[in-house]
């Protein structure tokens, strides 16, 4: 009685079967190697954080501060489906610092018209400097497949128009 099933394999679908095997194989090996002795990181790397330990870290109050001038740093938390802060509001022309970094899974973060595009992974702390020099507000997206709400995972800016003094001489 036989009861191996025998499933016939053509030659060619073999050899194609062996061929990503190896393909598959050398791009594990060219990423293992790339962040182990070059140091290839997720796109803005800005340091490391213990997922577990943010309320340790300038994660444990995330928001907008004012640096001085028009300088701001905005430190942002991504988790299953939010950003926080939902909402930030910034004079035009400002210069921003963003860190963000992830408390549960992965995320994405990108800001409509800024040129800023992250993946968000935990223990990742990601970073970039955003100039915002038109008034108007602007969403900050999650472009990472998340989970359920996923496509509910966004927060804005609000860039602020600022008035011009116009220096009137009589
Ligand atoms: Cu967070 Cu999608």
């Amino acid at each position: 009685m036989e009861n191996q099933p025998h499933i016939h394999i053509d030659r060619y679908e073999r050899r194609w079967i062996a061929l990503v095997t190896v393909m598959l194989g050398v791009f594990f090996a060219t990423l293992l190697v790339g962040s182990t002795f070059f140091n290839v990181n997720p796109s803005g790397q800005g340091g490391f954080v213990n997922p577990n330990l943010l309320e340790e870290t300038m994660f444990a109050s995330p928001g907008l501060r004012h640096l001085g001038e028009n300088r701001y740093e905005a430190v942002i938390l991504a988790q299953t489906w939010n950003f926080v802060p939902a909402q930030m509001t910034v004079p035009e022309g400002a210069e921003v610092t963003f860190y963000i970094t992830s408390r549960d899974v992965i995320h994405g973060f990108m800001i409509e018209e800024h040129n800023v595009n992250f993946e968000v992974i935990p223990g990742h702390i990601s970073q970039a400097r955003i100039h915002f020099n038109e008034a108007g507000t602007y969403k900050m997206l999650c472009h990472q497949y998340c989970g359920r709400l996923h496509q509910a995972m966004h927060a804005d800016i609000i860039v602020e128009e600022v008035e011009q003094t116009v220096a009137v001489s009589e």
